[in-house]
This record gives C-alpha cells, sequence and structure tokens, in this order.
C-alpha cells in the first residue's frame, strides 16, 4: 500500500461500474472496510467500567467496552456459539460479563474470553473454554472520538492511519462542554462514495447550497492531505457562517478560523465549528444504498455571540423524519415539501447525491472535467480507494 500525493489537477480516477457495481461493492467490503478504521462512539459513551457501545462498523456489528483498567477494547459483536448478534444497537453497562442472550454464553469484558456456558458438561464435554473468545478488534482515540478496526492485528496501526494528527487537541472544544443533540440517521440512496465525493466537493457549496450555506466559494476555502484524509478549512468573511477559533489547524500547515471538516478515510468525518461539532460515518448498505449516521453536539453560545439567522444552519430542522430508539430517522420520500424546500443543506446533499446515482446507469453518462480549484479532493480519495481496491488488469 503506498498513500498517494495530493494531486494537483483534478481527474476522475474510478470507472463509474464502482458506483453501482456489485462485484466491486464486495471487493470494497472484502479489501478496503475489512481492514479500515471508522468512528464508532465517544470516551463518553463508555464513561465507567463495563459501559458499551454496540455500533455497527460497515459490515460488522462490534461492540466497544470500558474494562477494569480503565482502557477501552473492541469485539466482534457476534457470539462464538452460534454467531447471534449478542447486544442491540445502543449502549448499556456490561460489568459482569457479555452475555449472549440465545443461549447465555458469558464471555469477559477485559479479553474477550469465554467465562462459561449452561450445562456444559452435558452438552459440550471436553470442551475448552479458552477456544472460544470473542472475536477481538481493535480501539484507536483522537480526542474524545473512538475509531474502530475489525482487524485484531490491522494492516494500518492506528497511530500511522492518523498521520500527522495528534491524538488530542484536534477540535476547539472538548465534548465535556457541549450538550448533545438527538443522533440522526440519514437513508440514502446512493453508492457510499457518491455521498463522500460530495461532502469532499467544494465546488459546489455556492450554488447548491445558495440558500442554506451560501459558500464559501472555492477561492475561500483550501485542503491539505493528512495521510489518506482530506481536511477542509474555510475562510474570508462571511458573518452567517461559524467560525472555528483556530489560529491554526492541529497536524496541518493551514490557518483559518472558519468551520474545518476533517474526512476520515474511508467514511467517518467531523465538522467543527466554535458553536457546534458533529462526527458521522457513512455506512455502505449495498452498491447504491448507504445511510449517514450523523451525532451533533452543541457548545453553549459566548454570551456576546447574536442568535443566528434562522434557516441558514444545517441538518438537524424538524423536515419529515421519524423518531425510533431515540433516534431521527430522515430519508427524501418522507419530507413534506421538495428537498431544495427543506432550507436544510445536509438535506439538499442527500438529494443531489441521489440524483447524481439516478443518472449513473444512463449509457449517455460519463464523468466530464473535474475543478482543478475545488474537485482535486475527489482525485486524492479516488486514488486512496485505488491503493486499496486496485482495478484488475484488463
Ligand atoms: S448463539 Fe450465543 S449462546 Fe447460543
Ligand atoms: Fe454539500
Amino acid at each position: 500500500m503506498t498513500v498517494p500525493p495530493k494531486p494537483n489537477k483534478a481527474r476522475q480516477l474510478l470507472p463509474k461500474q464502482c458506483y453501482y457495481s456489485s462485484t466491486w461493492f464486495e471487493r470494497e467490503h472484502r479489501e478496503l472496510f475489512s481492514r479500515s478504521w471508522t468512528f464508532a462512539c465517544t470516551a463518553q459513551d463508555v464513561l465507567h467500567v463495563g459501559d458499551y457501545k454496540a455500533v455497527q462498523i460497515n459490515r460488522y456489528p462490534m461492540i466497544v467496552v470500558r474494562t477494569r483498567d480503565g482502557s477501552l477494547r473492541a469485539y466482534h459483536n457476534t457470539c462464538r456459539h452460534r454467531g447471534t448478534q449478542i447486544f442491540e444497537e445502543g449502549a448499556g453497562n456490561c460489568r459482569h460479563g457479555i452475555v449472549c442472550p440465545y443461549h447465555a454464553w458469558t464471555y469477559n469484558i477485559d479479553d474477550g474470553s469465554l467465562r462459561g456456558l449452561p450445562k456444559k458438561d452435558l452438552c459440550f464435554a471436553g470442551m475448552n473454554l479458552a477456544d472460544w473468545p470473542l472475536h477481538s478488534g481493535s480501539v484507536g482515540t483522537i480526542g474524545d472520538l473512538v475509531f474502530v478496526n475489525p482487524m485484531a492485528q490491522p494492516d494500518e496501526d492506528f497511530d500511522t492511519w492518523i498521520g500527522s494528527m495528534p491524538r488530542t487537541h484536534m477540535w476547539p472544544h472538548s465534548l465535556e462542554g457541549l450538550s448533545e443533540k438527538r443522533p440522526i440517521r440519514y437513508d440514502i440512496h446512493c453508492n457510499w462514495k457518491v455521498f463522500c465525493e460530495n461532502a469532499m466537493d467544494g465546488y459546489h457549496l455556492s450554488y447548491l447550497h445558495d440558500k442554506t450555506l451560501m459558500g464559501p466559494d472555492v477561492e475561500d476555502q483550501d485542503w491539505d492531505a493528512v495521510h489518506r484524509h482530506w481536511v477542509s478549512i474555510g475562510f474570508g468573511e462571511n458573518p452567517s457562517r461559524e467560525n472555528s477559533h483556530y489560529a491554526t489547524i492541529p497536524g496541518t500547515a493551514m490557518s483559518g478560523r472558519r468551520p474545518v471538516v476533517w474526512q476520515f478515510f474511508p467514511n467517518s468525518g467531523v465538522l467543527a465549528t466554535s458553536i457546534f461539532f458533529s462526527a458521522y460515518v457513512i455506512v455502505p448498505v449495498g452498491p447504491e444504498r448507504c445511510y449517514l449516521e450523523l451525532r451533533t453536539w452543541m457548545a453553549p453560545r459566548p454570551k456576546d455571540e447574536k442568535p443566528k439567522e434562522e434557516g441558514r444552519r444545517s441538518g438537524t430542522s424538524g423536515h419529515g423524519h421519524i423518531m425510533k430508539d431515540g433516534r431521527r430517522y430522515i430519508s427524501i420520500d418522507e419530507l413534506g415539501c421538495h428537498a431544495m424546500e427543506a432550507l436544510d443543506f445536509q438535506i439538499e446533499d442527500m438529494w443531489v447525491v441521489e440524483q447524481q446515482q439516478k443518472a449513473l446507469h444512463s449509457p449517455m453518462m460519463k464523468t466530464g472535467e473535474l475543478a482543478d480549484y475545488g474537485e482535486t479532493s475527489l482525485t486524492f480519495f479516488q486514488a486512496n480507494i485505488l491503493d486499496m481496491v486496485p482495478l484488475e488488469a484488463p
């Protein structure tokens, strides 16, 4: 594996089949997601001994657990008996053991070892418990954010993966001072890369989002490559946008005081401003389906700061959604208005990526020129995909 350099010219590298082919999608699971790092939860989610968070890490249901020595461990959330998912997605405490609900096989939180099972002598004579621990994954943290890799010994260890980014103080604030809003899951009918590329496309911000984000224009933004990750900053004057209070962005040479976005390769990201902090994962569900899992924390507003103009903010307005398991679920089909009338930049993005996906199947559709200012990020992202999932020789 060779991390590609930051490109000067923008160019479409992936053939369009990579955005809908089920064969390519399976290769991505095998060659990319089975060995990549993904945002799983926050340290606050698993603060006390036995606290766990059960999350879907791409195709792998996994558990992050706080062990007795205060460290974090990640296990695959599949029982070694008959494979049942042990915990439903969500949080809880399993201080007394990780117990499968099906036949009560019980695992230790500290190392995942199988501690016991009912009727062992009768049903499993001669069985050695030590042979049946939960499968382990790996854990790494940046500040309060916990990332998980499905491999026990990842090909790329966490320190290599985060590159020059420091493990702490990457954000303008600590999550401890912020209050979390209700998480949102956006159900999106597009390939996960179409969504990621849109998130890294700096060219569209002033046009698709002319009523919501209103920019910044391409000349008012910059990005840098940190290992395989894309880090973006907006600058320039626009009083309607939140700043990030950054003098210099940790781990990069960039400076600016506008919102900062990290897109952690391949499919996690963070958006940091002075007043809110979001962390998200784009979970691939099928070749043409993904969902965006978004968590947002709000900072207390400084006393001297004026309230924001209504309708200019992001992703958290109350448009057509259903509530389930403490989450809001949003899909374009449930909206009570056209997506472009929702005045919500996240819904505008969701609409446009679905429009892009629909056109992919037309024999006439072929990606044209990409913008050398604003879309080199797509070339970088695609070069990283190809480094992990190379095009097969013709
Ligand atoms: S499947 Fe878990 S105990 Fe049987
Ligand atoms: Fe957008």
